[in-house]
């Protein structure tokens, strides 16, 4: 064989050819790195759909986009530096992986997205499919499934009445809690408030939802945990498609073992509920189980998607009202004036005779505003929790975002910028006592509940359950220190106190 052929042609430097291949190599390696480094990273470089104005972000690690923003437990503060050094705070595109992302740092976009029926859909983790949540409200698809499980939560579940009705269960179990405080107090000299707290909200979800009260959680608290990582946690096979068959965090297999358990514990409670049905045929005001198998009769729905729905429950409104509360506590320890003042709001309006109770809290307006103030400064869900997906391309202010693309509201970064709120960093309730501000999702300088078709259905619920909670301890005991109050954050699928609050409770008498 000559050589000519078995080895490949190199041309020498005077030849033309040499230029033409130095070229065509410049322009090869030019192109990838054009690619890999494009704004908005590989994800934005592989979109089909081309917009006019290409919207502002980093290309992040070649290939890996800004994955070690999402595997970091502060999240929220890294996409908000950069949304601020890309001067991209209107809208900012990122990519992890094979995932377009698109983030607002601004009220104004924050609400075109949140508010446009384009981004009325959300991205499905593996965790959530795996988990069944696809048949479940918070990641059902936009349509007449999602729209029917809105309409009967909000008549069944989240109506003013409801809520109002529930507000002596609420009171039973704040009293429970405060009882549990001065326990700890005698036996321990202080209290970690998480655990506390966490029972209580679990009991008062179940309560709404089963019908059902617990002395002992035994395993369910164990799985209700499991489940929130699961949902928290970053998996890669959601951006790296060929990782997914390999399921190397092993989040498939650990959603599999939690389901079966899921199952267990949900459908005997369900069998209860039915067993109780066919003793007497009339169901006079039941619980939310009861409704679900009204419509399963009509044939509108089956067991596995009873089972996903209320479990959902279950999740979404035990931790957020839990961790909210603990930041609160955490706040009062470290603002005494702002908790005596409290008190005496309290005491003026309740006198010291008897229990604060559920219909004293329209009368509490400075404790209103030390729940707002903490929502704006630790917002349970900084990145609200659960993004959307465009479900079609649409415009976002100048730009246009391309169907598939995954939208996202800092709402932290919102809540602690300078140039919409005086002094953000300030933890000053008094903000909120002269200029009515609302929470629930009309005003997105400060929606923590999010805003639009997807707003989240249980914040009446919450907020009732968080106020009165709150009064009731801020009535019972003085809060004071056991140590230093860490306000260290970690973002897991909300965002919780890295340390978890330890502090005294002094009775008041
Ligand atoms: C402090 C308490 C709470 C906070 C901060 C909170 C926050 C949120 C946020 C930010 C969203 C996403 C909204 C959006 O995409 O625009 C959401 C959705 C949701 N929340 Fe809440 N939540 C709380 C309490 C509750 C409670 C008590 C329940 C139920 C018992 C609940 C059930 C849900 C459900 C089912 C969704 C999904 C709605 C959908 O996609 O249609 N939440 N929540």
């Amino acid at each position: 064989m000559s050589s000519s052929t078995s080895t490949l042609f190199i041309p020498n430097a005077s030849s033309p050819l040499f230029g033409c291949h130095t070229i065509l190599l410049v322009v090869f390696f030019l192109s990838i790195f054009a690619f890999l480094f494009a704004p908005g990273g590989l994800a934005w470089a592989l979109s089909k759909t081309r917009s006019k104005s290409t919207i502002p972000g980093p290309s992040g690690f070649p290939i890996l986009g800004l994955v070690f923003a999402f595997t970091s437990s502060l999240t929220h503060k890294t996409l908000a530096k950069l949304s601020t050094t890309f001067n991209a705070k209107p809208l900012m595109a990122f990519s992890v992986g094979f995932t377009r992302f698109v983030i607002s740092s601004h009220p104004d976009t924050a609400k075109e997205i949140l508010t446009s029926s384009a981004f009325a859909d959300r991205p499905v983790k593996e965790s959530a499919y795996e988990l069944l949540f696809h048949r479940a409200m918070g990641f059902a698809p936009y349509g007449e499934y999602w729209r029917n499980l809105r309409r009967i939560s909000a008549i069944h579940m989240f109506s003013p009445k409801k809520i109002s009705n529930s507000g002596c269960f609420r009171e039973k179990l704040g009293l429970k809690m405060v009882n549990q405080v001065s326990s700890c107090m005698s036996l321990d000299g202080f209290v970690e408030v998480k655990s506390l707290l966490h029972f209580a909200s679990l009991n008062n979800v179940m309560m709404s939802v089963f019908g059902k009260s617990y002395d002992d959680f035994g395993e369910v608290e164990k799985l209700v945990s499991e489940g929130y990582e699961l949902l928290g946690v970053f998996n890669w096979s959601d951006h790296f498609p060929i990782i997914s068959w390999f399921d190397v965090q092993g989040v498939r297999r650990r959603c599999r073992d939690l389901v079966a358990k899921v199952n267990v514990f949900v459908t005997e409670i369900v069998n209860e509920h039915r067993e109780r049905r066919c003793l007497n045929d009339e169901v006079v005001d039941g619980d939310f189980v009861d409704v679900l198998l009204d419509l399963e009769l009509e044939n509108k729905f089956s067991e596995s998607d009873m089972i996903a729905v209320l479990w959902e429950m279950i999740f979404r409104g035990t931790d957020t009202v839990a961790i909210l509360l603990e930041w609160i506590m955490a706040r009062m320890v470290l603002h005494p004036e702002i908790q005596a003042r409290a008190q005496m709001e309290i005491e003026s309006v309740v006198g010291s005779g008897r229990p604060v109770c559920d219909s004293d809290l329209p009368n509490l307006p400075y404790l209103h505003a030390i729940v707002k103030e903490t929502l704006r400064v630790h917002p349970p869900g900084p990145l609200l929790s659960w993004a959307r997906l465009a479900i079609h391309d649409t415009q976002v202010g100048p730009h246009m975002v391309p169907a598939g693309t995954t939208a996202m509201v800092n709402m932290w970064s919102i809540t602690h910028d300078g140039e919409i709120w005086v002094n953000p960093e300030k933890f000053d309730p008094d903000r909120f006592m002269g200029e009515e501000i609302s929470v629930m999702g009309s005003d997105l300088r400060l929606a923590p509940f999010g805003a639009g078709r997807r707003v989240c259905p249980g914040k009446a619920m919450g907020l009732a359950t968080v106020q009165l909670w709150l009064a009731q301890l801020l009535q019972n005991f003085k809060w004071v220190g056991s140590g230093r109050v860490d306000l260290s954050e970690c973002l897991k699928m909300s965002l919780e106190m890295k340390k978890p609050l330890v502090c005294k409770a002094m009775a008041r008498v």
